[in-house]
């Protein structure tokens, strides 16, 4: 095992709608922590379908184009108060109850992330530009809050609203945050935790997952429309993670009990490693 290994470990937002797949997933990390004290362990969470369940509570329609949320200024604020008021408080309970020393925070704080208005931008599957709103990208990456976390004995939780340089929140896509993070810090892997246990050339057909992606392959999986949703920004941000140099990429599944833990290990299991 490598010394002082750095793991990041993404979680979208379905994967934390239920009580008991929380309890799961904070069962996993702290198996993940427990298999070596020297590791260092970041979580980043999205929070997509309860933004859009407080979103049509409070009158507002979701729209995505490309895989990402269009964002208005009304939906920035469900988007701040899902993120910092339901989903890291909820998952911070689960990670705390199963032993692990978590802090909960958005990827703002000690001016970790710093976010930029989107420019609107010609995408997948869209004629024109799209102005997504006040969708951030990244501007700038400062970890001495992760290394000030780590250095604590202290597991960073992040969610992904991030602040511009003025003052302004931003919606940061929760995969776009994990390759922001992958630019200055040295991950061995990165582990993204979704709905579905990797990539199928055809979501509809269980027989077409593959256990095996090459970076290479992903636009042809884009272009031919076999990817579709969240799965096209995820595949594109892991291509630039793994032309950063970063280890090793896992999709894997959140129905799978202990996956982050068994990917790490090279247990067998149903995921998808994507390598350069
Ligand atoms: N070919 C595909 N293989 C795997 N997932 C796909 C594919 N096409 C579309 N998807 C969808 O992409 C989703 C993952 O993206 P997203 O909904 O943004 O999840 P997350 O919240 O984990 O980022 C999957 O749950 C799946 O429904
Ligand atoms: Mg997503």
């Amino acid at each position: 095992m490598v010394k002082m290994a750095k793991i990041l470990v993404k979680v979208g937002g379905e994967t934390l709608l239920a009580a008991d797949d929380r309890a799961r997933l904070a069962a996993d990390l702290a198996a993940v922590v427990a298999a070596d004290a020297d590791r260092r362990l970041c979580v980043v969470h999205g929070a997509g379908p309860q933004i859009t369940q407080l979103g049509e509570r409070l009158g507002l329609q979701s729209t995505f184009r490309a895989g990402r949320r269009v964002t208005d200024a009304a939906m920035l604020d469900a988007v701040a108060m899902a993120m910092c008021g339901q989903v890291g408080p909820t998952l911070l309970a689960a990670c705390v109850a199963a032993g692990l020393r978590a802090v909960s925070t958005p990827a703002a704080s000690g001016g970790l992330a710093l976010g930029r208005k989107r420019p609107p931008k010609v995408v997948p599957g869209e004629a024109e530009p799209v102005d997504y709103g006040l969708v951030a990208d990244l501007a700038a990456v400062d970890t001495r809050l992760l290394d000030a976390l780590w250095a604590a004995g202290l597991v960073p939780l992040l969610s992904s609203l991030v602040s511009d340089a003025h003052g302004q929140l931003l919606n940061l896509n929760a995969d776009s945050l994990v390759t922001g993070l992958t630019r200055q810090v040295a991950f061995a892997d990165v582990v993204l935790v979704t709905g579905v246990p990797g990539v199928f050339r055809d979501l509809a057909d269980p027989t077409t997952h593959l256990p095996e992606l090459r970076a290479a392959e992903i636009d042809g999986l884009i272009a031919s429309g076999a990817v579709q949703g969240g799965m096209i920004v995820k595949l594109q941000e892991v291509q630039e993670i793994l032309a950063r140099g970063a280890g090793t990429v896992w999709i894997v599944g959140y129905r799978t009990p202990h996956a982050i833990a068994d990917a790490l290990a090279g247990l067998p299991g149903v995921r998808t490693r994507v390598r350069a």
